[in-house]
């Protein structure tokens, strides 16, 4: 079968993150984010796709520096808390019920709940359209010792990562065995 090319978010699975951000006076702001991965190894470099009208990226835009939440399918029932359209300065946190913590290197917080923190310094942006993809250099990675330290990867079986396909289509059961560890 023939897909059209808009259709490709519809095909690869991607994790669900949560990116928190703050604002000029310091308000945190958390949005969640599927067009993402990491884009370089050395310089470690991670990058994401953010609409042009997202307090996310006017917040980068002001201070660039983000966390990015890695998340489970407990979040799955606070997405349309996150994802909602609140007013500027409106902290999401707050709303969904997390928690925030203090990052390791910079100022927009962790959130607690996560199973592991990205947190990243504007490095370069790309305008591509209604998105601008935003590249970050890594500066300290966090992740909770259940979720690492028996495998020494992410244990993803126990993590059960939130992933996205499109709109309301998320991945929460992938069969087992999808989830084997390569050895
Ligand atoms: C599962 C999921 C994935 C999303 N992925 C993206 C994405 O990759 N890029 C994007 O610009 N918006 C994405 N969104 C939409 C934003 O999260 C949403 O518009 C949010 O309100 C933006 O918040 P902000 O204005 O506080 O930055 C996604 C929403 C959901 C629920």
């Amino acid at each position: 079968m023939e897909l059209e090319t808009k259709a490709l978010p519809k095909l690869l699975v991607r994790p669900i993150v949560v990116i928190t951000t703050i604002s000029e006076r310091g308000i945190p702001n958390a949005a969640p984010f599927s067009m993402n991965s990491p884009v370089s190894r050395d310089p470690p470099l991670y990058g994401f796709s953010c609409n042009l009208a997202h307090d996310t990226l006017k917040n980068i835009r002001e201070n660039g520096e983000f966390v990015v939440n890695v998340v489970g399918k407990d979040f799955g029932a606070r997405m349309h808390i996150l994802e909602a359209d609140y007013p500027y300065e409106d902290n999401e946190l707050v709303h969904a019920g997390l928690t925030e913590e203090k990052a390791k290197v910079v100022k927009p917080p962790r959130i607690k709940e996560a199973i592991a923190w990205i947190e990243c310094k504007r490095e370069k942006e790309v305008e591509l359209g209604e998105h601008v993809l935003i590249v970050g250099r890594i500066l300290a990675i966090g992740v909770k010792d259940e979720f690492w330290k028996e495998t020494e990867v992410l244990d993803v079986e126990k993590a059960e990562l939130l992933c996205h396909l499109s709109g309301e289509s998320f991945v929460v059961d992938m069969k087992e065995g999808r989830y084997k560890r390569a050895k």
